[in-house]
């Protein structure tokens, strides 16, 4: 028997007939996979909890008898090895007979390559990576996203996808307050000549700390930002120097790996996308005024149904939320995006899962058509 080639949407699939042939409800039974924690096996389904908790039964007892119709199933037990955990988990772990057979059967580069095309070719995927932080300086965390994203990308454009390298540098935030008001107090031209991201960096960090100690410095930073998003012609040259003068040294980088990004469409590029932003989501009752910020909140979140994802700040100022959902909208409609893959680390998970629940509802209101989005992300560096 020829092994499953996409081995999680068949097993989905698998799990979703017998479920049916139970009588348990599609809308009841969350029959979608996820990658276990390895240390459980390969694949996860939670399902049995939900369906256990709605119908007031005990979820290990549900669970055993979802998997002893899933073991009597001849392709699922021929596979997998299939065992409970915790309250109720179900986990799958790939035989190693099926690893073996797997292998065999799409041994050749051809044949990998054919059954890959048939579930990625032509799908236009968008891979966010290494993405860092102008005017300061690159930190492993961008380096491993590098490898990451190259890889990522590199094996989709092998399985026949269109993939979209987009650097989104994060080019338009708080830190170029900080980074004005040094550079116009601070700056070492000499040390900026020699290494223009060494003299960047200490520039910022000696605004930081200053910033920290000393209201009236903390204002005139905070003022520099106004000043640039008001877009003032001495803000902007300042801000273009800086830009370039990191851009040139990150770019250095990138000749190391040998990468190529398609786009650099960096926080800035969003600048005047935002406005349309707070607009729709105003409109449409999705995002609230909040003691002056303008913020979206998910009632049927545990944790977002207080904790605020907030699209525009008290000051009027854009931020990295605003930015992003304008993000989400340009890659879905000028790309036409099936899916968005950004590879970053983990303490900004909060933020991708309020991005996503907004752009969830947001599209849907809009009749748009919302690409699946993968935040992978990687432990903090
Ligand atoms: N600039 C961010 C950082 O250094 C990563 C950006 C990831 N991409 C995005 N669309 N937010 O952590």
């Amino acid at each position: 028997m020829e092994p499953w080639f996409d081995i999680q949407t068949n097993l989905e699939k698998t799990i979703r007939e017998v479920t049916a042939e139970m009588n348990i409800p599609v809308a009841d039974f969350d029959a979608s996979t996820r990658l276990a924690d390895p240390r459980f096996g390969d694949f996860q389904v939670n399902g049995a909890l939900s369906y256990a908790k709605k119908k007031q039964q005990n979820p290990r007892e549900v669970a055993t008898k979802i998997v002893e119709r899933l073991q009597a199933d001849n392709v699922l037990n021929t596979s997998f090895e299939i065992s409970i955990a915790g309250p109720g988990f179900i986990n799958f772990t790939l035989k190693p007979s099926f690893l073996v057979n797997w292998l065999e059967t799409y041994a050749s580069e051809q044949l990998l390559k054919t059954n890959a095309s048939a579930l990625y070719k032509d799908k236009i995927f968008v891979v966010d990576f290494s993405s860092p932080n102008a005017a300061k300086q690159m930190h492993v965390g961008h380096i491993r996203s590098i490898v990451i994203g190259e890889a990522i990308s590199r094996l989709l454009a092998f399985c026949g996808a269109n993939v979209i390298k987009d650097n989104h540098i994060g080019d338009w935030g708080t830190q170029y307050g900080l980074i004005i008001y040094a550079y116009k107090h601070f700056l070492d031209s000499k040390a900026l000549e020699a290494d223009p991201s060494e003299e960047l960096e200490r520039l910022y960090k000696k605004a930081s700390a200053i910033t920290k100690e000393d209201p009236e410095a903390l204002d005139e930073a905070r003022n520099e930002l106004v000043q640039l998003q008001d877009g003032e012609p001495e803000s902007i040259a300042l801000w273009e120097k800086v830009n370039q003068l990191s851009l040139e040294s990150i770019e250095e980088i990138y000749q190391k790996f040998d990468i190529r990004f398609d786009h650099y469409l960096g926080e800035s590029f969003y600048r005047d996308k935002v406005d349309k932003v707070y607009q729709e989501l105003t409109d449409l009752k999705i995002a609230e005024e909040s003691k002056g910020a303008l913020v979206v909140f998910h009632p049927e979140h545990s944790r977002f149904a207080t904790q605020p994802f907030i699209i525009r700040k008290s000051d009027g100022a854009s931020n990295y939320a605003s930015t992003d959902l304008a993000t989400m909208i340009y890659r879905a409609e000028h790309f036409k995006a099936d899916h968005i893959i950004v590879i970053t680390d983990s303490r900004q998970s909060d933020h991708f899962e309020q991005l996503q629940l907004t752009s969830q509802k947001w599209f849907q209101a809009t009749d748009r058509k919302l690409p699946t989005f993968i935040m992978s992300p990687l432990e903090q560096s």
